[in-house]
């Protein structure tokens, strides 16, 4: 059977933990395919509020195998406490397993994340802080230490003394950061591996087995794909190697691309975006900015600031232009719309149609970001439903201008809305096709 992939189509936050959740029950095993401690999903199910940063979204659903992938990047210490958080609160991780071939944040990757940034300047990107950057940046340097070096204490302790008098020398001379200890480092680490063994495993041999089996598989994307270090905002995007977009997944847990058969594009009904980069749909004040990012006419406590930092997201309106761009990248077989509530108390909702710089109406962003901050975007407006439709279960019963609205998306994205979420909650949802062919 065929993998699925779900993607993110803007920045990042589009809701893709909670439509994993969603379309776990269809699936044997979940897995995380890229990125590293710096996602965020949130999930609300009948347990609660969780924010999951390592540990797949299809943790929840007992019978299910969760995979963390080769093309992940771990900060043991975040996992170990992910694991011990999901324990205390009822959820078994005996099911997760942690590829051999995953890299590892270390601690000097956190202290060069955040001296980074401050030595950029005007350049700084508004990373999340977390190290992941990084850790991807000496993956790519082929200075990685990976999980599989971690239980094997000969090869860690080698190779951390090596990269650790690399690293203290650009720590201090560079950063002028104080040098970090080996034995300290050395005995912290070797007990987090061993924390961890349990769940380590040849996770390729496990997928390729399981899909020669014909096992549904089911590729959970972190960030968005204008935040992907290739197809997004360069240089305001994040380093994932591989990529966040769908072709990534196939990498990132080592399959073939042919085995990938769906992809599923997860669009938030209007725009948002953490940290720097151009975003030329953002709204920077007034009545419209405050609704969008408290919420105000959707599931309350659901507004938008950051999961991974608590920071207050950019938000602005639907960006058409981006959208189109982003589904062709991504193959987007299928859509999941999200937030459909959080623009139930606007009068008008405006979409971005095309783009105006210096006088000329443009169909793709340009590149460089002092031409991209010129681009004026050109909206089209629609009207609101001025309803509440957290309620709604199926796509009759959604006002007529809401099925407007989601029809209008479609066309940008050339794809089908398959799933409309109108709250964060597992079956707040319209669900008009199954996309793995169960009848609904
Ligand atoms: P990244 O991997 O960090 O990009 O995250 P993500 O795509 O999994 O999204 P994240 O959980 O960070 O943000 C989505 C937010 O919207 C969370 O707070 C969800 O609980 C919430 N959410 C998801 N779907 C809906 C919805 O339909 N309505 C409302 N009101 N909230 C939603
Ligand atoms: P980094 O991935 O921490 O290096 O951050 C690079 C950029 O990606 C910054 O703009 C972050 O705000 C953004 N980013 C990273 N992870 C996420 C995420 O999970 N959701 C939204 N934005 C993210
Ligand atoms: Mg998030």
């Amino acid at each position: 059977m065929p993998a699925t992939v779900v993607i993110g189509g803007q920045w990042g936050d589009e809701g893709k933990g909670r439509v994993v959740d969603y379309h776990a029950r269809h699936c044997s095993i979940i897995a995380r395919y890229s990125a590293g401690t710096n996602a965020g999903h949130t999930i609300v199910n009948e347990l609660g509020k969780f924010a999951l940063h390592l540990v797949p979204a299809g943790i929840f659903h007992g019978d299910k195998t969760c995979i963390i992938g080769n093309g992940v990047v771990i900060d043991p210490d975040a996992l170990l406490a992910e694991i011990a958080m999901l324990c205390e609160r009822g959820v078994s991780t005996a099911r997760l397993l942690i590829s051999q071939h995953a890299h590892v944040i270390m601690p000097w990757h956190r202290l060069i994340d955040r001296a980074d940034e401050a030595l950029r300047g005007e350049l700084a990107i508004g990373t999340t802080g977390t190290g992941t950057g990084p850790a991807f940046h000496d993956k790519v340097a082929r200075l990685g230490i990976r999980v599989a070096d971690l239980l094997d204490h000969d090869t860690f302790a080698w190779k951390l003394k090596h990269t650790l008098e690399y690293k203290n020398r650009l720590l201090t001379a560079l950063y002028g950061l104080p040098p970090l200890d080996y034995q300290t480092i050395l005995r912290e680490y070797i007990s987090h591996g061993e924390q961890l063994r349990p769940y380590v495993a040849d996770t390729i041999a496990y997928v390729q087995e399981a899909d020669a089996r014909g096992e549904m598989i089911l590729l959970e994307g972190a960030q968005g794909s204008l935040l992907d270090l290739d197809t997004g905002t360069y240089p305001y995007v994040t380093s994932s190697v591989p990529a966040s977009v769908a072709a990534g997944g196939a990498i990132g847990i080592g399959l073939g691309p042919t085995a990938i058969a769906r992809v599923v594009g997860v669009y938030k009904s209007y725009q948002t975006r953490v940290g720097n980069g151009p975003m030329p749909t953002e709204i920077i004040e007034g009545p419209a900015m405050e609704m969008l990012r408290e919420g105000v006419g959707g599931v309350a406590g659901t507004a938008e600031y950051g999961t991974t930092t608590g920071r207050a997201r950019r938000v602005g309106w639907f960006d058409g232009v981006l959208a189109r761009y982003t589904a062709r990248i991504n193959g987007v077989t299928s859509v999941a719309l999200t937030r459909l509530d959080s623009l139930s108390a606007f009068e008008h909702i405006k979409v971005c149609v095309a783009y105006e710089v210096d006088g000329r109406r443009v169909n793709t962003l340009p590149a460089t970001l002092t031409e991209a901050q010129r681009a004026r975007p050109v909206y089209e407006q629609l009207p609101g439903w001025r309803q509440d439709v957290t309620d709604v279960r199926h796509l009759g019963d959604l006002p007529t201008h809401a099925r407007q609205y989601v029809r209008r998306i479609e066309q940008f994205i050339g794809a089908p809305v398959d799933m409309i979420s109108v709250g964060p909650e597992r079956e707040q949802a319209i669900v008009t096709r199954d996309i793995f062919g169960v009848s609904l």
